[in-house]
């Protein structure tokens, strides 16, 4: 029998930092739904270089700016937020805690963060709406039943939330042979409460021989550019694209009405092998050129990767799996925790850095390694 520890009524002293968080959220978990939460595609290349891009990555911090005054505030599609991290969206919160994406919301409005609510979250959008105190996107898998898909549309549009975040990245789930080894199911009793009543997509089951994916539904069905502007139609509502990695994509994006765009790969979840989302940041960011605002995720666990995330061109950053590990630790109250340790590193950055506001953030706290003569690469 699995050993599986309840949910902790206080956090243990020693919380200090988004990994210790890793092991109380393991240990309140099943494997399986562990094997999920916490695995990446295939071989794992893109999840781990995700972590370790960031870690490269070496600031160089201004002394004595004057930081009377500091803060880090910013507005985005007509909100202000108190400061620059959101909730990512992630599946099914529920597999973490009891009280799924409510616990979430709670925890993302005490640390006053944005939260981004998956199209398949194991509460309906309409209650989470209804519990927050925070501004709230919806994120969207068009679904092959494109009626259905405007149906959620406008159910996310009367329930308030402020944009949609359209994922591109994922028409289908990645090869995750770590959640397969583990032999992860979805539990009975938990499910992608907005899709009831859909009828699902035709999975596959293709036999030796046959094509495994090409010429079925999945296939057929996936969103293509012409959807954005199907779905620019259907909202009013400002639309981001999440899971951006080319810069002649982010182009095509703008040229075709996004208000954002994500910088993305999936967590490490969808094609194995695409670069770390800060290493592909600053050609993007060179592509938009400010003209829409571009948020990143994938890897973020510091204050510094934060900073490092926009000296290097995003306007905000998003965090996925340690909002979950927060949340299967302590529920709200460790939601909230990971992103107040998060903002209160990312302050502490700041001020080390000699940041008194966000858009005293450049390119120049990204320290160039010199090149083989010795001498130092000119700074951008
Ligand atoms: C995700 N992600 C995701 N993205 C999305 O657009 N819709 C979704 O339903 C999900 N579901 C999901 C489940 C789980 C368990 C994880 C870990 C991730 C991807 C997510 O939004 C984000 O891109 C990554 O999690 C960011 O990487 P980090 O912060 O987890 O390293
Ligand atoms: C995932 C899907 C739900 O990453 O996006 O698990």
């Amino acid at each position: 029998m699995e050993t599986i520890l309840p949910p902790l009524q206080a956090i243990p002293a020693g919380t200090v930092a988004l990994a210790d968080y890793e092991p109380l959220a393991q240990a309140r978990m099943s494997a399986s739904a562990w094997a999920y939460v916490s695995g990446g595609a295939a071989d794992e290349l893109t999840l781990a270089d995700n972590i370790a891009a960031f870690r490269r990555l070496r600031l160089m911090p201004r002394v004595l700016a004057d930081l009377r005054g500091a803060h880090t505030r910013l507005e985005l599609f007509g909100d202000t937020f108190e400061h620059p991290i959101l909730v990512a969206p992630t599946a099914l919160h529920r597999l973490a805690h009891e009280q799924g994406e409510l616990g979430s919301v709670i925890g993302a409005a005490a640390a006053k963060a944005g939260m981004v609510v998956s199209t398949e979250s194991s509460i309906d959008l309409e209650f989470i709406a209804q519990s927050a105190q925070t501004p709230l996107w919806f994120q969207l898998y068009l679904q092959a039943d494109r009626g259905f898909t405007r149906d959620l549309v406008q159910r996310a549009e009367a329930s308030g939330y402020r944009a949609l975040v359209l994922t591109v990245d994922a028409p289908i789930n990645g090869v995750r042979n770590r959640e397969q080894r583990a032999g992860f199911a979805v539990p009975a009793g938990i499910s992608a409460a907005n899709l009831q009543g859909m009828q699902p997509a035709a999975r596959t089951g293709a036999g030796v021989g046959d094509s495994p994916l090409f010429g079925s539904r999945m296939a057929d069905d996936a969103a293509r550019w012409s959807d954005l502007e199907w779905l620019r139609e259907h909202t009013r509502l400002p639309i981001l694209l999440k899971g951006v990695l080319r810069a002649d994509d982010a182009q095509r994006a703008i040229t075709q009405g996004a208000a954002g765009i994500i910088v993305s790969n999936h967590g490490g979840r969808t094609l194995d092998g695409v670069p770390a989302t800060v290493d592909v940041l600053p050609a993007i960011a060179e592509a938009v050129q400010g003209r829409i605002p571009l948020l990143i995720d994938g890897g973020i666990r510091r204050g510094t990767d934060v900073l490092k995330a926009l000296a290097l061109g995003a306007s905000a950053v998003l965090v996925g799996r340690p909002c979950l590990h927060g949340l299967a630790a302590a529920g709200a109250a460790g939601v909230a925790h990971v992103l107040h340790i998060l903002r209160a590193e990312f302050e502490a950055a700041m001020m080390l850095a000699g940041c008194p506001t966000l858009a005293a953030i450049d390119r120049s706290l990204i320290w160039q390694t010199p090149d083989a003569s010795g001498r130092p690469r000119h700074q951008a």
